[in-house]
């Protein structure tokens, strides 16, 4: 099964993702967390990513889609993938065409208000990226303060996660991501993030065992 994951900073995209492989058993990419690691080991592709990522500006199309021509080519993913973050514009769905084709898109969808308060309060693990919130309405929360419950790696808080790049970032998904929909509607499924993690994991699954088995 290959699948897109979509929606707007803070749906909940990364979180799902995680909770998607440990159910079905195949690999994700997140062409923002490869982005992230390499600019934190200050690679050449990292030093172009820096620039562009902390301003909540996207990375050129070329950038994004090399990622994920490089990783839908390897064995792991033969079977089944699912991308979280790709594509996000018109430029970069057009080179999607010409490496693969996915089975689903899901948009995960959230009211604005909720974006700011799961953004400020989002820790993410420097060692593994697990992806965790000290706000007290958000989910989950780590059992210990700044330190992940998986590799007990440090936590801390993503360069992109101010006031002003969560608007570039969220001005950037209404006008070019958005759009990108009308192009994959036959196999778009719509879903509302709005309810915790395990809410909105059980209604995602729920919908892809139906149309797995109508297919
Ligand atoms: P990327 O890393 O993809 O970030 P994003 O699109 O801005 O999305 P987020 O990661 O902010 O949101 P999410 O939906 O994954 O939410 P999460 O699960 O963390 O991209 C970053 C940057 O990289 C881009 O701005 C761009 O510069 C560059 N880039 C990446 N891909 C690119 C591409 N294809 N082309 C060009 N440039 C690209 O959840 C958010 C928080 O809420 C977490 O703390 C979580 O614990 C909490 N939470 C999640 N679900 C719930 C829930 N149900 N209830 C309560 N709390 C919840
Ligand atoms: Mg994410």
């Amino acid at each position: 099964m290959k699948i897109i994951l979509f929606g707007p900073q803070g749906a909940g995209k990364g979180t799902i993702a995680a909770m998607l492989v440990e159910k079905y058993r195949i690999p994700t990419l997140s062409t923002g967390q490869v982005l992230r690691e390499a600019i934190a080991q200050k690679t050449k592709l990292g030093k172009i990513a820096e620039q562009c990522i902390n301003k909540g500006n996207l990375v050129p199309p070329e950038i994004a889609a090399g990622i994920v021509n490089e990783a839908v080519k390897k064995e792991e993913f033969k079977k089944g993938y699912i991308l979280d973050g790709f594509p996000r514009n018109l430029d970069q769905a057009r080179l999607f065409d010409e490496m693969d084709k996915v089975d689903f898109l899901i948009e995960m969808t959230i009211p604005r208000e909720l974006v700011m308060r799961r953004l400020t309060g989002r820790r993410t693990c420097r060692k593994c990226g697990a992806i965790y919130n000290i706000d007290p309405l958000c989910a989950p929360h780590p059992k210990k303060a700044g330190v992940c419950d998986k590799c007990g790696g440090e936590l801390y808080q993503r360069e992109d996660d101010t006031p002003d790049a969560i608007k570039k970032r969220l001005s950037i998904y209404y006008s070019e991501t958005k759009p990108i929909l009308d192009k994959y509607r036959k196999k778009v499924i719509t879903v509302d993030a709005s309810g915790t993690p395990e809410d909105n994991f059980n209604r995602i699954v729920a919908v892809l065992e139906r149309k797995k088995g109508s297919q």
